[in-house]
């Protein structure tokens, strides 16, 4: 088990919020959550609540989330946001055991822009990790995924050339927007031989510059196929809220 010890930076002020707008799952695009991507995009003012009224009976892979940080790392919007529950018409993207979820993350709009129109993910400070739950029967719809059901199957955090934590281009996650000519987004592999079945994949970006750091999860439903017999051992389950443990005045954060 991989325990990483992050000393927080602080950075007064630091402001921006945003998560996964859309995802592309063995090769076929899926867009985000409507529930509060019209919010998000601004088309007036982005600090205003519910600018846009969510339309929720588009069907969506992704549980609807609010673009806000999350800083109370108790809070059971720790799982997956905003309560994070998938709205009625919800389905699961098919993926293979051993393909690929790419997933594209954007920031509020801009207030005077018109729709489509994102920001880039304007965080760089912190890592990106992807965890899996597997869901209790074949539809993840309604599953809460409470208690230790995660698993984590990557993580990026420092660049392997970084020499100063606080440098912006440090992070992987600085490169999120296809910066220096890196690919936009994050891919991530599912476990070859893992076994079939309905799973939430939970992505998260910790924004490490500000006191204290901001989470920002984000979950979807996919049904694994083509797998084999492979499962997470009880001792690799981690529990969101519950996995984030923040001691002393430096405020050292700990995670498995
Ligand atoms: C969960 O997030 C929503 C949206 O930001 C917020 O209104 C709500 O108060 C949060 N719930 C808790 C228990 O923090
Ligand atoms: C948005 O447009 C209005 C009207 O043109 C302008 O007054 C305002 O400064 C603009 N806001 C921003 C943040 O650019």
């Amino acid at each position: 088990m991989l325990y990483l010890t992050c000393v927080l930076i602080f950075i007064a002020g630091v402001m921006a919020h945003g998560g996964i707008v859309s995802y592309n799952i063995d090769g076929k695009e899926y867009i985000g959550n409507p529930y509060h991507l019209g919010e998000m995009i601004g088309n007036g003012n982005p600090y205003s609540p519910l600018i846009n009224t969510p339309d929720i009976t588009i069907p969506s892979i992704q549980r609807p989330y609010y673009w806000y940080p999350i800083e109370d790392y108790t809070s059971p919007n720790m799982t997956c946001n905003y309560n994070g529950i998938s709205n009625a018409p919800s389905f699961h993207a098919p993926v293979p055991a051993g393909g690929t979820v790419h997933a594209f993350w954007k920031s509020e709009g801009h207030p005077n822009s018109t729709f489509p129109y994102y920001m880039d993910w304007r965080h760089a400070h912190g890592p990106i990790l992807a965890y899996l739950a597997r869901c209790p029967s074949d539809s993840c719809a309604n599953f809460e995924a409470k208690g230790n059901v995660w698993f984590k199957i990557a993580q990026v955090g420092l660049e392997p050339t970084a020499t100063n934590m606080q440098a912006g281009d440090s992070w992987t996650q600085t490169y999120l927007n296809g910066w220096r000519d890196r690919e936009e987004g994050w891919r991530v592999q599912i476990p070859k031989g893992l076994k079939n079945g309905a799973y939430l994949i939970r992505h998260e970006i910790l924004m490490l510059a500000g006191n204290p750091a901001q989470s920002y999860p984000n979950c979807a439903q996919i049904m694994v196929t083509d797998g084999g017999d492979k499962q997470p051992k009880g001792e690799e389950l981690v529990a969101f809220p519950g996995e984030y443990k923040v001691t002393g005045k430096s405020r050292t954060m700990v995670w498995k």
